[in-house]
């Protein structure tokens, strides 16, 4: 067949139009910083931060981008960086003792990584987490859909709250066996950061809430929208679903596309009392709203199960107060053991296919995470429901899950509780 100009020009130029995405260079610098956590006027928080404050800048890639962060520690103490929720290249993923070195005090670590899945991340330390990140080493890591949903904002709403002093300083108990043996480290201030101060009526928003505190869960109300809720820990549902209660573990997300009807108010349940989190203002309107449906986000490409699994294990939480007697060594333990194994939990090929039941034996509620996959949560009737990073499992109750390892590498599985996993609550499985 005779070649065209047309057809000759279109096929050299696919060839030659590189295929290889677009690297983001970025630099995060680990330092003492001052914050006003506290309303303006009162006191200010000395804390960590990166480039200058908490939360740290927000990190914004497009799916499948490279990302290369220069991570420059000038924190005083060891440190590392995790980018929780990302199917990361294992040796990027910022655990000190399985997948590198604590980064020393005044040195700098390059990590570069693709991120292969669309959605709301963050990024954290790993390293004496417990208190860093409850001193403010966090931030948003946000990546864009290759054709992002219609909306007119996009806004990041991180919840943390702060065990604080009258003055506003951080309270500095952060080895308090009270915390550690109970709940974890609960605040007594609570507060969402938001990037945004206010919107208009009428404008449709994707609001992206990540509970970036210690220990407490969230169970999160917001007021002044309507829309729905459409993705979990940064994978979309299948479905879009009415946006009730969010109840939000440490470390979950949570996107919500919906059209803006009044003020925008965020607040939580704690007891009978519903407290504020924060308001975004929806000041003058928008003369032409939205009135297209709220439809699915795209999949990501997430290797899937309808729920046939290849091996069936447990995993028994114990320890805490008023948890009675357990085997292992320290405050809390996975399966008799308290804290990182030699040995994995268990090793798998990759492609592998594991239900896991999560046991807790314990008075008190776990918010279990795992390292650089997605699992369904298994709905009562053995369905795989969404897909999640991080599962709340409530004291004395069991919930079962199912992973295709996909990602080989050494991953941890731990509790974002934070005091909880440095007191025992963690461990690790190799997929090969
Ligand atoms: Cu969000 Cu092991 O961490
Ligand atoms: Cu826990």
């Amino acid at each position: 067949m005779p070649l065209s100009r047309r057809t000759l020009l279109a096929s050299a130029a696919a060839t030659l139009v590189p295929t290889w995405s677009k690297a983001n260079r970025e630099r995060l610098t680990a330092e003492p910083v001052v914050a006003q956590i506290l309303p303006e006027g009162s006191g200010t928080t000395p804390s960590l931060g990166f480039n200058g404050g908490t939360p740290g800048p927000v990190l914004r890639v497009r799916q499948g981008d490279e990302l290369h962060v220069n991570f420059e520690n000038r924190t005083g103490e060891p440190s590392s960086v995790h980018w929780h929720g990302i199917r990361i290249d294992n040796a990027m993923d910022g655990v000190p003792g399985l997948t590198q070195d604590a980064v020393p005090d005044g040195e700098d670590f390059e990590y570069r990584f693709v991120t292969p899945d669309a959605g709301t991340f963050w990024y954290h330390s790993h390293s004496r987490s417990w208190q860093q990140v409850a001193m403010g080493l966090y931030g948003p890591l946000i990546v864009e859909e290759r054709e992002p949903p219609d909306v007119d904002a996009d806004i990041i709403v991180m919840i943390d709250d702060w065990w604080l002093e009258q003055d506003g300083e951080l309270r500095d108990d952060f080895n308090s066996m009270f915390h550690f043996s109970h709940a974890g480290r609960l605040g007594n201030y609570a507060k969402a950061i938001v990037s945004q101060s206010s919107t208009l009526k009428g404008n449709r928003v994707r609001l992206r809430l990540i509970n970036v505190a210690n220990a407490r869960v969230f169970p999160v109300d917001i007021g002044g929208v309507e829309g729905n809720l459409v993705a979990l820990d940064g994978m979309p549902l299948k479905k879009v679903e009415p946006i009730d209660t969010i109840h939000l573990a440490p470390a979950q997300r949570a996107d919500i596309i919906a059209d803006v009807a009044g003020n925008i108010e965020f607040s939580f349940w704690t007891g009978h009392e519903q407290y504020p989190l924060a308001t975004i203002d929806a000041a003058g309107s928008n003369p032409s709203p939205r009135t297209s449906p709220i439809v699915p986000l795209p999949p990501n490409d997430v290797a899937t199960t309808n729920g046939d699994e290849d091996m069936h294990v447990t995993l028994r939480m114990q320890g805490g107060a008023m948890g009675g007697q357990h085997p292992g060594d320290d405050i809390w333990s996975f399966n008799g053991v308290s804290g990182l194994p030699d040995e994995p939990w268990f090793e798998v090929q990759q492609g592998t296919v594991v239900g896991m039941t999560l046991v807790n034996d314990t008075s008190f509620p776990h918010g279990i995470h795992l390292h650089g996959q997605h699992f369904h949560e298994v709905d009562g009737g053995g369905k795989p429901g969404p897909l999640r990073d991080t599962t709340l499992v409530d004291a004395r109750a069991s919930r079962d899950i199912i992973c295709v390892f996909g990602n080989p590498g050494k991953w941890l599985l731990h509790c974002h509780m934070l005091g909880h996993a440095t007191t025992g609550m963690e461990t690790w499985v190799e997929v090969t």
